[in-house]
């Protein structure tokens, strides 16, 4: 029997090569994140358009802030410029825009145009886009292990009760599901401390194109080269193709 085409339900982004497409240009770092932008948007389309029911994208890492002063000034307004101009188009796109991050040094303006994002999005179901904004894995990990201490001190949670499935409530976003497509631009082979839970299992898909010159097409290859996948989550090929018939 042929393989069932699939779908990656949930996509997870990381926009990367920014400062190389300016630079190979001759202009600021700076140009290259604005250029970036609208790439992200187009990619929501084409991503609504296949039925995919969930984008996260890695917009700022925990470890970006190691960047010049400039830039992460740059890149806090750009954020909230960025969510205040396509929230309203997201939204008639049936899109729920969510956040995931820590709150801690993050600009308290970002923090409300995210807040406000979410609120006008909340009932929207087509697809849930997660912004992820001052993000790390790490952190995220870090963060669920202090608040099930927390809950353990209180006798809220007996530890050896723990599963994956109860401590997935105390990640950032409990609701969100396994990432299947990871997708990568400009060249790098490394996760960067994305989404370490969620990436467990995921099929990682890499791409030389710097982001500011992803195009649909490029988001249609990746989906293509997805669909030859076997993901067998332990099991062998042979029972996979059982499960198939
Ligand atoms: C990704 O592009 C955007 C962010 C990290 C915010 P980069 O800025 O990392 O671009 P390169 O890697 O320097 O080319
Ligand atoms: C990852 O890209 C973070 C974002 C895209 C927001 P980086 O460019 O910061 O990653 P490294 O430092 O090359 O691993
Ligand atoms: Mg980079």
């Amino acid at each position: 029997m042929a393989k069932k085409i699939e779908i990656p339900q949930h996509i997870a982004i990381v926009m990367d090569g920014n400062g190389r497409w300016a630079k190979e240009r001759g202009l600021p770092r700076t140009a290259g994140h604005q250029a970036g932008e609208k790439v992200l948007f187009d990619l929501v389309e084409a991503c609504i358009e296949f039925g995919v029911k969930e984008v996260s994208a890695y917009a700022f890492s925990t470890e970006n802030w190691k960047r010049s002063p400039e830039e992460v000034k740059f890149l806090m307004g750009y954020s909230r410029e960025m969510l205040r101009t396509r929230r309203d188009r997201l939204n008639e796109m049936g899109v729920k825009i969510n956040w995931l991050g820590r709150p801690q040094k993050l600009w308290k303006s970002v923090i409300s145009e995210l807040e406000e994002a979410e609120e006008l999005t909340k009932n929207n179901k087509v697809l849930t886009l997660n912004m992820c904004v001052n993000y790390g894995g790490r952190a995220e990990m870090l963060d669920a292990a202090v608040a099930i201490a927390k809950d353990a001190l209180r006798r809220k949670v007996k530890p050896d009760s723990l599963s994956e499935k109860s401590l997935r409530k105390y990640l950032y976003s409990p609701q969100m599901s396994d990432v299947d497509l990871f997708l990568r631009s400009s060249g790098e082979q490394r996760t960067s401390n994305f989404l370490m839970w969620q990436l467990a299992y995921t099929e990682l898909y890499f791409t030389k194109i710097l982001w500011p010159d992803f195009k649909k097409k490029n988001f249609y290859k990746a989906i293509f080269d997805y669909q030859k996948r076997e993901r067998r989550f332990g099991k062998t090929s042979q029972q996979i193709l059982d499960n198939n018939v």
